[in-house]
């Protein structure tokens, strides 16, 4: 079986983290989230995996390389490969196109599984493609029972797995709580349905058209399932995964906490990570690998990318620090903060909830109220 998995997209919402990684490789408790699915995909019998990238591509064969988990690793890029200067197409094909320029790959004789690259979950793929295999469409969704479905594609689904009514992102009026959870099987067919070199939504402008012709189906999914789109959900994933896998927390054999640190679960704890006394960590918190942490800090919901250090003093709460940070002493970061790499946030600072700062910045006054330090 194949996968193709989209990993091309800009990850607006995620910026300023997302400027210098893909959202792909953001940790989920100290791994990479496409490491999480590629294991996923390999425990489903799946061998070949085609990663369409486009936005930071490099990174993401640099980290994944040729293959994971016995999973053979193939690289689609959505931009030709002909000298910048001479390039007819210079965007991004969406999420449809990407699907018809792997077509080679992922061959016209079996069904193939799609995923968004930015979604984390557990779930059985082996079951969908048996709910697939009972059906005579083209397409298969996974399905998701979500309270506000408005930022979602959302369907009208009939005799419990037939698609009547795909709609993306409705602004009023969907047609149910069922949204599409971002795992697809498709049939060789699809190729038929989108053009080639060119820019396509399978959410906008396939899916609504199979609907209408009775080859699009569903599959409502009840595991881990969570939507890596805005840093709450990234934290919330986070949280998501910590519980589910780790009972407790989880410490690599080379961190050092002092005799006085207190851990509160689920925690998960990196390589060469130091912690000083009277330090509470948790719940829900992630140190990435050589992360130092001073005397009584206190940290929840929260993820500290790898190589930051953290100063005596300091409260971070529900906040997503970026890598090789310096946060000085008795320094406040409220919820909703993203701090970019190599920043410095100089002893004394307070920085209310929600605010964004760009990599490298130096912040040596209080930020008071929300808003992108660029
Ligand atoms: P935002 O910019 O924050 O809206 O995120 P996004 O566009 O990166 O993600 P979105 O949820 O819209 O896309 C779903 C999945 O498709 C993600 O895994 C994206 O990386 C991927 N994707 C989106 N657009 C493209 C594209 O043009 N080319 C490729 N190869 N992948 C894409």
């Amino acid at each position: 079986m194949k996968a193709l998995i989209l990993a091309g997209g800009f990850g607006t919402r995620l910026r300023p983290l997302s400027c210098t990684r893909p959202k792909h490789l953001f940790p989920i408790a100290n791994r990479p989230l496409l490491e999480l699915t590629l294991e996923k995909l390999a425990n489903n019998g799946i061998k070949k995996a085609i990663l369409a990238v486009n936005f930071m591509a490099r990174e993401l064969e640099r980290a994944l390389g040729k293959s994971k988990y016995g999973i053979k690793l193939h690289f689609s890029s959505d931009l030709p490969d002909e000298p910048q200067a001479k390039r007819t197409f210079k965007g991004a094909l969406g999420t449809g196109g990407p699907i018809k320029l792997a077509e080679r790959l992922l061959g016209t004789s079996d069904p193939f599984f799609v995923l968004n690259g930015d979604i984390l979950t557990n779930t059985n793929y082996s079951r969908i493609m048996k709910t697939h295999r009972k059906t005579d469409g083209i397409a298969t969704i996974a399905l998701r029972r979500v309270k506000d479905p408005s930022r979602y594609g959302v369907v009208e689904l009939v005799d419990k797995k037939l698609i009547r009514r795909f709609v993306e992102k409705p602004s009023d009026n969907a047609p149910s709580n069922l949204i599409n959870a971002g795992i697809y099987i498709l049939e060789p067919d699809i190729f038929e349905y989108i053009l080639p070199g060119k820019t396509c939504s399978l959410e906008r402008e396939i899916f609504p058209k199979l609907a209408l012709e009775k080859a699009l189906f569903g599959v409502e999914i009840k595991d881990l399932w969570i939507d890596v789109g805005e840093p709450t959900d990234f934290i919330e994933a986070n949280r998501l995964w910590l519980k589910a896998e780790k009972e407790t927390s989880t410490h690599s054999q080379k961190t050092r906490l002092d005799e006085r640190v207190k851990i509160k679960d689920a925690v998960a704890i990196d390589e060469n990570v130091v912690v000083g006394n009277e330090s509470i960590i948790g719940p829900n918190v992630a140190l990435g690998k050589d992360v130092s942490i001073g005397n009584a800090v206190r940290i929840k919901d929260s993820i500290i990318f790898p190589h930051t250090s953290i100063s005596d003093l300091t409260t971070i709460e529900s906040a997503i620090i970026g890598e090789s940070v310096t946060v000085g002493r008795q320094v406040k970061i409220k919820n909703g903060c993203l701090i970019g790499d190599n920043s410095i946030i100089r002893d004394g600072v307070t920085i209310a909830p929600d605010v964004r700062i760009c990599p490298a910045k130096d912040i040596s006054e209080d930020i008071l109220r929300s808003r992108c330090v660029v």
